[in-house]
């Protein structure tokens, strides 16, 4: 785009803050893309990379193991009720190719071959690859390479802001949920549903209404599909819990974890999946059960370690309890966010908060300027000292984990001024 000639080069990070070759610090309100928990330059986690990158720096999973990674999965299993092994990867997108091979290879395992679709839910995001973009085809991003993905069985997400003419938000839930059922009852050739846990992040910031992912997991068990949850973006804390699957109430067969697993540090994924699923891999060589995939960097020991470090670190910083104190600060300032009469709907959780900009709030026209709003308000963010990446109209904070309550509070004051500020240039 050539909107975007010059970047800022980023050369140093603390805590909150990003510092560029030229000296200027922004807070980083986008999490390093979701990712950072500690901020940056945390002493332990660098410790921790500097420590096992003196002992054995790669070493592959291919008929090897190491100390780290098996530590790492053992962490994983604790948090993740109902799982039982570990799949490791270096980036969300495989990590969900990874849950894509697992479930179909599954039902051909345990010879039901004709279950071969997928189920999804429309705008979900899985990440950039082909079966990543197939199963979370968000239009805006992928529609030029639409035909070469593979179909999926697409269903509605209720969005509270945008309920269809006719609706009620709880009626509307209900329709989105029938369509579901009514469509796994007449076909049964549905391998799994696979969505993102707690909230579409790519798509929106569309939280789930209560008890939403439940149902759809008690619908996925009557009928025989599988349950696969992506948890990349919205677990290890980012919605208030460590995993959304708790607490929603809705136990999956495969599960999916990145960015926040290192702490944001390095690039490592984790694919779950329970007892049923792994069982059916490990039959005689001879009967072709297992699963083939593997990457170079699958279990990289500094990645695992680095992992293991941030596991500490939640526990001895009860950081989850300390999300859902600081996240209050989110709340005390709806009331004058809303206010702007450019915000249309606010819409947030634990450490998650997405401003959908409006022209019209009556109309919920979304805002429009002649430059791309993410280039727009990126650059009045800078001059506020925040790094933004807007979704479309939807002005996303995604901050690290760990941020102060006096540190959310400048960045909530500092975007409230950034929207004023874009308002006027647009108005
Ligand atoms: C929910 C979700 N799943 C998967 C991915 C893909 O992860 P990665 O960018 O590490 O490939 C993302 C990335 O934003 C995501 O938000």
């Amino acid at each position: 785009m050539k909107e975007w000639d010059t970047f800022p080069s980023i050369t140093k990070g603390k805590g909150i803050w990003l510092i560029d070759s030229k000296g200027n610090k922004i807070i980083d309100a986008v999490g390093s893309m979701w990712c950072n928990v500690w901020g940056h330059s945390n002493p332990q986690l660098v410790k921790a990379i500097t420590n096992q990158s003196k002992r054995i720096q790669h070493s592959s999973l291919f008929n090897l193991t190491n100390e780290p990674v098996e530590k790492l999965a053992n962490n994983l299993i604790k948090i993740s009720p109902g799982m039982h092994k570990v799949f490791f990867s270096d980036n969300g997108s495989s990590a969900m190719e990874i849950a894509i091979k697992m479930a179909l290879q599954y039902w051909k395992n345990i010879g039901e071959p004709n279950k071969t679709q997928i189920a999804t839910v429309e705008n979900g995001y899985h990440g950039d690859t082909f079966g990543a973009m197939s199963v979370g085809y968000v239009p805006e991003f992928f529609e030029k390479f639409k035909k070469q993905l593979f179909t999926t069985v697409q269903f509605p997400v209720p969005n509270k802001y945008r309920v269809p003419k006719g609706f009620n938000f709880s009626d509307y839930q209900n329709d989105c949920l029938d369509k579901i059922e009514k469509r796994f009852s007449k076909q049964d050739n549905i391998a799994a549903f696979i969505m993102e846990s707690g909230a579409q992040m790519a798509g929106g910031v569309i939280i789930y209404p209560k008890g939403f992912q439940k149902k759809i997991r008690n619908i996925c068990k009557k009928y025989g599909v599988l349950f696969v949850l992506d948890e990349i973006a919205t677990g290890f804390g980012r919605l208030g819990s460590m995993t959304q699957y708790q607490e929603q109430k809705s136990i999956p067969d495969i599960v999916a974890y990145g960015k926040m697993l290192t702490g944001g540090y390095l690039t490592m994924a984790a694919t779950l999946a329970n007892k049923k699923i792994y069982d059916s891999f490990s039959g005689e060589f001879n009967e072709w059960k297992h699963l083939f995939h593997g990457h170079t960097y699958t279990g990289n020991p500094i990645a695992a370690s680095v992992a293991n470090e941030n596991f500490n670190m939640y526990q001895k910083n009860n950081l989850i309890k300390k999300i859902q104190s600081t996240s209050k600060v989110f709340t005390d300032y709806h009331q004058r966010i809303s206010e702007i009469d450019i915000v249309g709907d606010i819409r947030h959780k634990g450490m998650l908060m997405g401003i959908e900009l409006v022209s019209d709030k009556n109309k919920k026209t979304p805002i429009r300027t002649k430059k791309s709003i993410n280039k727009v308000f990126f650059e009045e963010g800078k001059k506020h000292g925040i790094y933004f990446r807007t979704l479309g109209n939807i002005v996303m904070l995604v901050p690290p984990l760990a941020i102060t309550e006096k540190e959310l509070n400048l960045l909530l004051d500092r975007t409230i001024k950034t929207i004023e500020a874009v308002r006027i240039q647009i108005i």
